[in-house]
């Protein structure tokens, strides 16, 4: 029998395979996140669920640019007691991990939500404290370590499965945010969200996001998304998720080089659901190639000098 060159052990979870579906355009419903999983990926995050339900932004809500995409959808979602009986029904036709991704308003709003998640069945929590453009929560917590450690603090005090905390990339220096995670008692880190971002119609010379501002994923991200891990990989031996513009296993292998454990892939799943098991094909066959017996043994290996 083939060995498992691909299978992971993250934060206390084990997974098929490094690639996870990132929180955003898909993973609303148990049906999509099967969907997804169906294509190949090893767990999924579900669209960031909050305490009660919000409708989100008006329309235009995303924008095509150069090399990614412009999004400010503004967190539209149920709300986690409605979205629990989803997170329960998901748990019946999933076979990978379900992480459910939560935001509040305060660190007892993470932490209730967070907690009826995991009662729910989420096999993990991801923390989003870095949407880039709605007020009051995500990035205006996520970018102050004050702020950012009472969240985690409370949230991890909650819930007793592994819980991840998913950074912003719009901070002067990241490695500041993921040491105040990590103190405050996160299991692990993704890294990164969107770039705060903007687009403007020449031809009615407005915004065309009907919030004005949202956020960057996808290619034109990557090299930053790159650098934040490999930064805090530098600094920290905390498990990490790379996330930002991978589209191909090449991308998969630079995140790992830099010091992540595992993807997330977001924006590339919108053209295509079985863009996870294409990358996965495509990392086997550089690991054979380059006569790696796991991924894990590449892990940061970008580092040495
Ligand atoms: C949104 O719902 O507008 C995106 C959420 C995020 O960027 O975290």
């Amino acid at each position: 029998m083939e060995s498992n060159l691909l299978g992971i052990s993250f934060a206390g979870l084990s997974l098929e395979n490094p690639t996870i579906l990132a929180s955003g355009i898909l993973g609303y419903t148990a049906e999509s996140l099967k969907r997804v999983a169906k294509g190949g990926a090893g767990a999924v995050v579900t669209k960031s669920i909050g305490a009660s339900p919000r409708a989100g932004y008006p329309n235009p809500t995303v924008v095509q640019a150069e090399a990614g995409l412009l999004n400010a959808m503004g967190l539209p979602n149920p709300g986690i007691d409605v979205y629990s009986e989803e997170i329960k029904y998901a748990k019946t036709v999933l076979r990978v991990p379900l992480f459910v991704s939560v935001f509040g308003y305060s660190a007892d709003e993470y932490a209730s939500v967070a907690s009826k998640a995991v009662e729910a069945g989420a096999d993990a929590v991801e923390l989003n404290v870095s949407c880039p453009h709605v007020k009051q929560t995500g990035a205006e917590i996520g970018q102050s370590p004050k702020f950012l450690s009472e969240v985690v603090e409370k949230t991890k005090a909650a819930v007793n499965k592994p819980l991840i905390v998913k950074l912003s990339p719009n901070v002067a220096d990241i490695t500041v945010l993921a040491q105040a995670a990590i103190e405050a008692g996160a299991d692990a880190l993704t890294a990164v969200n969107t770039l705060k971002a903007m687009a403007i119609d020449t031809e009615t010379m407005m915004p065309i996001l009907s919030n004005v501002k949202g956020g960057l994923s996808g290619p034109a991200i990557k090299p930053v998304a790159l650098r934040c891990v490999f930064d805090i990989a530098e600094q920290f031996e905390v498990p990490i998720i790379g996330c930002g513009g991978i589209t191909d296993w090449r991308d998969a292998v630079e995140f790992f080089l830099a010091g992540a454990s595992a993807v997330e892939i977001g924006t590339a799943v919108a053209d295509d659901d079985e863009v996870f098991r294409t990358i996965c094909r495509g990392i086997e066959t550089y690991l054979r190639k380059k006569h790696y017996g796991s991924v894990k043994e590449i892990v940061g290996l970008a580092h040495r000098k």
